[in-house]
């Protein structure tokens, strides 16, 4: 078969290892050819794309990014008939389906290509964490990793100086990265979305932290919006999905506490260091577990379906659920983290 593969949406240490997995597998059991398409759908669009013998992956599952590059174009932008365009473009050169990896942007995108007729198969990805149909995504690990390791230098410097260090990580609408990366730093208090604590509950953690002579260590999540927040608190732009982009939610909790406690505080935003740089361990395994699944996919005539991790054990879904529903904290995890705090 000749297979065309993507990544699609913010990139996401472990993609390589995915792109590696898919030919590898389909170049020695298959005979397949690939062709990668540049920059997520915007390749499919221009039918821009480079060809994927097996020597070109060589070594690349342990490098972060994406050596197709990626964009969060989609090909329904602009009233146009993407599908349409994409089905020429697969003709063009005989492709005989695509492999699209990516959030639940990319998802959603693959799923109405699927449902216009297009051979489509997914693979998640997302430092966020947040799709429920699988029960880790690959970059997460490395997220956390990256977040814990910067908590742990940010506490280091906030014990010197004796002041409260406010650091906000990724996530976008859940908190999954600020949960394991506060709870392996040892935060003294974690703010997530989904369980929105007031600001004087913070300061309330925080003072209990001071009190015993620490040097107190917030995490919060980019999504977090205090339950007693003033309307049109952080006032963010929306995305092409109309999402907003998240940021700086840090900086404004800093001043508050050090104005409520008189503790002089300090705002750190990680940002996109925590999707770039070398996949852990971890995650190039499930990348790469992922990849070569969703080839057999592909040869199993699985369109409209995708990859996923349930338990130790990689299965396939329908694309349909992949996009349903977010995976938030639940309860039972927010309650077994908030007992440590303060
Ligand atoms: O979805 C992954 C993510 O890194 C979010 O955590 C974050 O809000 C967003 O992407 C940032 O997007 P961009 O790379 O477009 O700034």
């Amino acid at each position: 078969m000749k297979i065309g593969i993507l990544t699609s949406g913010g990139d996401c240490p472990g993609l390589n290892a995915v792109i590696r997995g898919v030919v590898i597998k389909g170049d020695k059991l298959f005979e397949d050819e690939f062709i990668g398409y540049r920059d997520g759908w915007r390749g499919v669009i221009d039918n821009d794309y480079m060809t994927l013998p097996r020597r070109r992956v060589r070594g690349i599952g342990r490098i972060g990014g994406t050596i197709l590059g990626t964009s969060r174009s989609n090909p329904f932008h602009d009233g146009e008939d993407g599908a349409a365009i994409v089905r020429r473009h697969m003709d063009d050169n005989d492709i005989d389906g695509i492999i699209a990896i990516g959030g639940d942007g990319t998802l959603f995108t693959a799923n109405r290509l699927y449902e216009a007729g297009i051979p489509v198969v997914g693979v998640p990805k997302t430092v966020d964490n947040d799709l429920d149909a699988t029960d880790y995504t690959f970059g997460f690990n490395t997220a956390v990793e990256i977040a814990t390791e910067s908590l742990d230098r940010l506490r280091m410097t906030g014990d010197s100086h004796h002041r409260c260090m406010v650091a906000e990580v990724m996530g976008r609408s859940v908190g999954w990265i600020a949960l394991h990366s506060g709870m392996a730093a040892g935060a003294h208090v974690i703010a997530l979305p989904e369980f929105p604590l007031t600001i004087d509950e913070i300061c309330a953690y925080v003072k209990s932290a001071w009190d015993r002579g620490r040097a107190p260590l917030v995490v919060v999540a980019e999504g977090y919006v205090p339950k007693d927040a003033p309307e049109g608190f952080m006032n963010y732009e929306l995305d092409e999905f109309g999402r907003p982009r998240f940021g700086g939610v840090a900086e404004v909790l800093a001043p508050l506490i050090e104005e409520r406690l008189g503790i002089e505080s300090r705002a750190t935003v990680l940002g996109h260091i925590q999707r770039g740089g070398e996949p852990t361990g971890y995650d190039r395994v499930l990348a790469t577990r992922l990849g070569t699944a969703a080839v057999d996919l592909v040869h199993n005539n699985g369109f409209g379906r995708m990859v996923a991790l349930r338990g130790t054990e990689i299965v396939d879904v329908p694309l349909t659920e992949a996009i349903n529903s977010l995976k938030s904290v639940p309860r039972a995890r927010w309650e077994e983290a908030k007992v440590l705090f303060g």
